[in-house]
């Protein structure tokens, strides 16, 4: 099968097209023929080793995974001892997060893990936007961010960004997203209350005050936000933050117990896969896409992702169609 490989760590010229064999489906595995996949953030910092301590889990000198890729849509095509609940042809989407090895023409599975049936009428590309909303789910949950709550997004332009907007509606809150002036109307389409242009206004200085300020980009501050905070208010983030300060912040604040500064933890990503098949199909959530590039071109997808400037996720045609 024809996968991304990354024969060691560097930047997006680093990815090369083989051949590789076909994975087998073990017991209790599910292969997918993958139809279309995403390149993350996540992908990004795994290609380069950043942070540098994440080595003893992605590799120490090259990848572990050389074949990344952590979102999958596609169609089964075998499925091992066991399986009871997939059969070859079915529709299916989830995240392979432990691993990866969504890059690539097929993925194996575990069955019992983040994959769910995708309904007919959402197409492939559509369906890649999981770990967007893992991560965003995971901090509004660990938040416990809720109906009449006021949350500011930060950043609601990306891929954890758009989801974050999206979740946050669907949890009944009113929401106000951080953006710069070319996603202004994106934001109010997702359904953001009030917009603010970061470019042309210090959020800053805003009279509103918040439950919830969720940096969805990590290119924010607690001590820049804490004077948006209700007393009980909390500042989240889904990145360490410049010099990684909102890492420290947090766990000083773990250590404290003053739940004022954290970075959500990853909850279980079934949950997520769970609920997002829902959503799409009944319009709560819909994908926010970037671009699209073939299977071949991916090095030039990781290079536009590199740029830090996506709206929403960047989609891999694997298997256009
Ligand atoms: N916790 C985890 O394990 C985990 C997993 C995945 C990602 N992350 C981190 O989470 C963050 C978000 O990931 P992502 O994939 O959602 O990012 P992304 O899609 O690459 O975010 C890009 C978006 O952010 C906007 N942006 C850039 N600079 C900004 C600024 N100064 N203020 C406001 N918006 C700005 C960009 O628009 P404009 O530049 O046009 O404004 C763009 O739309 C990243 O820092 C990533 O490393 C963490």
């Amino acid at each position: 099968m024809k996968a991304a490989f990354a024969p060691k760590y560097g930047q997006a010229d680093v990815v090369e097209i083989r051949d590789l064999p076909r994975p087998v489906p073990q017991t209790g595995e599910v292969l997918v023929e993958v139809h279309a996949t995403t390149v993350t953030r996540t992908d990004r910092e795994t290609l380069r080793a950043h942070p540098w301590f994440a080595r003893p889990m992605t590799g120490l000198m090259r990848p572990k995974q050389p074949v990344l890729g952590v979102d999958f849509a596609g169609r089964v095509a075998e499925v091992g001892a066991g399986v009871t609940g997939f059969s070859p042809g079915d529709r299916v989407f989830g995240l392979s997060p432990v691993r990866n090895g969504c890059h690539a023409e097929f993925v194996a599975v575990a069955a019992d893990g983040a994959i769910a049936r995708l309904p007919d009428t959402i197409p492939f590309h559509e369906a890649v936007v999981g770990e967007g909303v893992w991560y965003a789910h995971s901090n509004l949950e660990a938040f416990g961010l809720g109906p009449g709550q006021n949350a500011l997004i930060y950043g609601a332009s990306g891929a954890i960004g758009t989801a974050a907007l999206q979740l946050a509606k669907v949890r009944d809150a009113t929401v106000t997203a951080v953006v710069g002036p070319q996603h202004m109307a994106l934001a109010h389409d997702l359904g953001a209350d009030l917009v603010i242009d970061y470019t042309s206004e210090d959020f800053t200085r805003r009279p509103e005050r918040y439950d919830l300020v969720f940096d969805a980009v990590g290119k924010t501050t607690y001590p820049a936000c804490r004077r948006l905070l209700k007393p009980d208010g909390a500042f989240y983030a889904s990145d360490l933050g410049p010099w990684g300060q909102t890492a420290w912040l947090a766990l000083w604040s773990a250590i404290a117990r003053t739940r004022r500064v954290a970075i959500g933890m990853p909850r279980d990503p079934r949950d997520v896969i769970g609920f997002l098949g829902d959503m799409l199909a009944d319009g709560r959530y819909r994908a926010v896409i970037d671009s699209h590039y073939p299977l071949d071109d991916i090095a030039d997808a990781y290079a536009h992702v590199a740029t830090e400037q996506k709206t929403g996720i960047v989609v891999v045609d694997v298997k256009p169609g």
